[in-house]
C-alpha cells in the first residue's frame, strides 16, 4: 500500500522522510530534517523547521549539502529505534569528512537514549526532547562552541501554540494541526507518556486561527492531531488549566464545532480517539456538520477484555462494541479504522481469537496492525512477562492482517456504483493523466484529470476499484456522500 492509498495518522510508519522548505536570502545555513514515526512527529518537524528558519536555516533535501542534520525519532517499537541508529551511524561516517557538520536527535528517542547516543556511542552532538524545540538554536551554538548539547526537559505547558508551522513537503491541500501534546493514559504497552510527557491542550483560539490561515492559503482539509483527542479541554478563564468541572471549558466537541465553522469548504478530520473517552456529543457534532468527515480511527488494540485489562486501556470488549454501535447509530455510514497489537503479554490462543471475532463484527475500512514490542519503563515491562514467542506473535499478526485484507477489500467494493464529493489532492502516483483525492470516508479515488484542479471539490462517479482504491470519472450528478 503506498501513501497515496492510505495516509498515516497516529499509526506508525518507519519511513524516514526528508523534508524541504525553500530558502530565503537571509537563510545562510542549511538544515536536513528527517522524520520517523507517527504524524505527530511529522507535525513537530514543521514546528522545528519554523524555529530554525527564524534562526537563519533553510531546509535542504540533500544531506550532503547540510550544515545541520536532525532526525526526529520514534521510540514506539524497537525496530523504529534500530532504524534510526543505523542511520546515525551513516551520518557519523559523513562527519569524518565534514568536521563542521552538526548531527542531532529530536523526539521520542531523546530522553531515554541521551547518554548512550551522546557519550557511549558518540553518534550525535545534540539531543533535544519534544518539549525543548525552542532551545535548538542555542543548543546548536553550544555545539559550535565545542560542547555536546542536550535538553530533554518535559514541560506541563509547552504547546508551541503561537508558532506558525512551516508546511513541509506540502501538497497545499491537506494539513495537520496539533491540538494537544503528551498523554496521561498509561496504556501498559506504551512508551509515549514517558517520551512525550503529560497531556496538555492548546488554546482553541490559536487552533481556529491556524485553520483560518490554512484556508486562506488554499488548504481545504485539516486533521486535528493529539494522542487522545477526546480528552481535549481548555479552561477559557484560566489559560487552559481545568481545576473543576463547573468552569467554562472548551471540550473536543466544541473545538470540532469551532473549526467546522471556519468555512463549509474546509474539511475537518481528527486523530486519535480513545474508546474510553469518546462521547456521543463528539459523534453528534460530526453528524451535524457536513464538512466534518465521516471517518473515525478508534484503536481497539485487542478484542479480549482480560487482555484490555492487562493493557490498562480502561474499557472492555463490550464497552468498545457499544461505542462502535453509537457511531453507527448516530452516523450509519461512518467509516472506521483501528489499531491492533498481536501477542501482548500472556495472550492466549482464545484471547487472540477474540480479536479476530471482533474484527469480523466491525469490518474496519482500515487497520494499523503490530506485534507487541516490549518498551523500557512501561507498566507492561515492569509487571508482565513478554511471554508470547516471536513466531506466535508473528503468526497471529499474519492472521489479523489476512482478516483485515478481506474486510478492507469488501469495504472498498461496497463503495462502487455511487457518486462522491472528492477533494482533489494531486496527480496520481501511478498515472500522470489522473488525479487522486479522497471521499469523506477517507477512501482514495483516482479519476481522469479533465479540467479539475487540486484543492477543489469534484463529484466522482465510482465505477470500479482495486482492493484499496476507487476508480471513477467526474460527473455533474449530485453526490450521495
Ligand atoms: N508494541 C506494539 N505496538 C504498539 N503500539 C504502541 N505501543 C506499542 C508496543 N509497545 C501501537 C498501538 C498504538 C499505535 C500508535 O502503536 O496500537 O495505538
Ligand atoms: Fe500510548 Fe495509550 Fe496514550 Fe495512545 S492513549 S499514546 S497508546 S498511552
Amino acid at each position: 500500500m503506498d501513501s497515496e492509498d492510505q495516509k498515516e495518522l497516529l499509526g506508525e510508519s518507519l519511513q524516514g522522510t526528508p523534508t524541504v522548505v525553500p530558502g530565503q536570502p537571509t537563510h545562510t545555513r542549511k538544515l536536513y530534517l528527517e522524520s520517523y514515526g507517527c504524524q505527530m512527529n511529522f507535525s513537530d518537524s514543521e514546528i522545528v523547521a519554523s524555529i530554525l528558519s527564524e534562526a537563519g536555516f533553510a531546509t535542504t533535501r540533500d544531506e550532503d549539502d547540510a550544515d545541520l542534520i536532525l532526525l526526529n525519532t520514534c521510540a514506539i517499537r524497537e525496530n523504529a529505534e534500530q532504524r534510526v541508529r543505523a542511520r546515525l551511524r551513516q551520518f557519523k561516517q559523513a562527519k569524518g569528512a565534514r568536521p563542521h557538520l552538526v548531527v542531532g536527535v529530536l523526539g521520542c528517542m531523546a530522553e531515554r537514549l541521551k547518554e548512550s547516543l551522546l557519550e557511549q556511542e558518540k553518534l550525535v552532538d545534540l539531543v533535544v526532547g519534544p518539549d525543548a524545540y525552542r532551545d535548538i538554536p542555542n543548543l546548536v551554538d553550544q555545539v559550535h562552541g565545542g560542547q555536546k548539547a542536550v535538553n530533554v526537559l518535559l514541560s506541563r505547558e509547552e504547546t508551541y501554540a503561537e508558532i506558525s508551522p512551516v508546511r513541509l513537503d506540502a501538497n497545499g491541500v491537506t494539513a495537520f494541526i496539533s491540538i494537544m501534546r503528551g498523554c496521561d493514559n498509561m496504556c501498559s504497552f506504551c512508551v509515549v507518556p514517558f517520551t512525550r510527557g503529560r497531556e496538555r491542550s492548546r488554546d482553541p483560539e490559536s487552533i481556529v486561527r491556524e485553520a483560518h490561515e490554512l484556508f486562506d492559503a488554499g488548504y481545504r482539509e485539516v486533521t486535528l492531531l493529539g494522542q487522545n483527542v477526546d480528552s481535549y479541554k481548555w479552561n477559557i478563564d484560566n489559560k487552559g488549566v481545568v481545576k473543576n468541572e463547573s468552569e467554562p471549558v472548551v471540550r473536543f466537541a466544541e473545538l470540532i464545532n469551532r473549526v467546522a465553522h471556519v468555512n463549509p469548504d474546509l474539511r475537518v478530520r481528527f486523530s486519535t480517539s480513545h474508546p474510553k473517552d469518546m462521547t456521543d456529543d463528539v459523534l453528534e457534532v460530526m453528524a451535524k456538520h457536513e464538512n466534518v468527515c465521516k471517518y473515525i480511527h478508534l484503536p481497539v488494540q485487542s478484542g479480549n477484555s482480560d487482555v484490555l485489562k492487562r493493557m490498562n486501556r480502561g474499557y472492555t470488549r463490550e464497552w468498545y462494541l457499544e461505542r462502535m454501535a453509537a457511531i453507527r447509530r448516530i452516523m450509519p455510514d461512518c467509516a472506521t479504522s483501528t489499531d491492533i497489537i498481536s501477542g501482548f503479554c500472556g495472550e492466549t490462543e482464545d484471547e487472540h481469537k477474540d480479536t479476530l471475532s471482533l474484527m469480523d463484527m466491525m469490518h474496519y475500512d482500515m487497520a494499523y496492525m503490530f506485534s507487541y514490542s516490549e518498551r523500557p519503563r512501561t507498566l507492561a515491562q515492569r509487571k508482565y512477562e513478554n511471554d508470547v514467542p516471536p513466531e506466535v506473535k508473528s503468526r497471529r499478526l499474519q492472521e489479523i492482517m489476512a482478516v483485515q485484507k478481506v474486510h478492507a477489500a469488501n469495504r472498498t467494493k461496497s463503495y462502487v456504483g455511487r457518486t462522491y464529493r472528492v477533494l482533489v489532492e494531486g496527480t496520481s502516483k501511478k498515472k500522470e493523466d489522473q488525479f487522486f483525492g479522497r471521499t469523506t470516508y477517507n477512501t482514495v479515488v483516482v479519476f481522469p484529470k479533465e479540467n479539475a484542479k487540486p484543492g477543489t471539490y469534484v463529484n466522482v462517479h465510482v465505477q470500479d476499484c482495486t482492493p484499496v482504491t476507487l476508480i471513477g470519472k467526474m460527473t455533474k450528478n449530485e453526490p450521495s456522500a
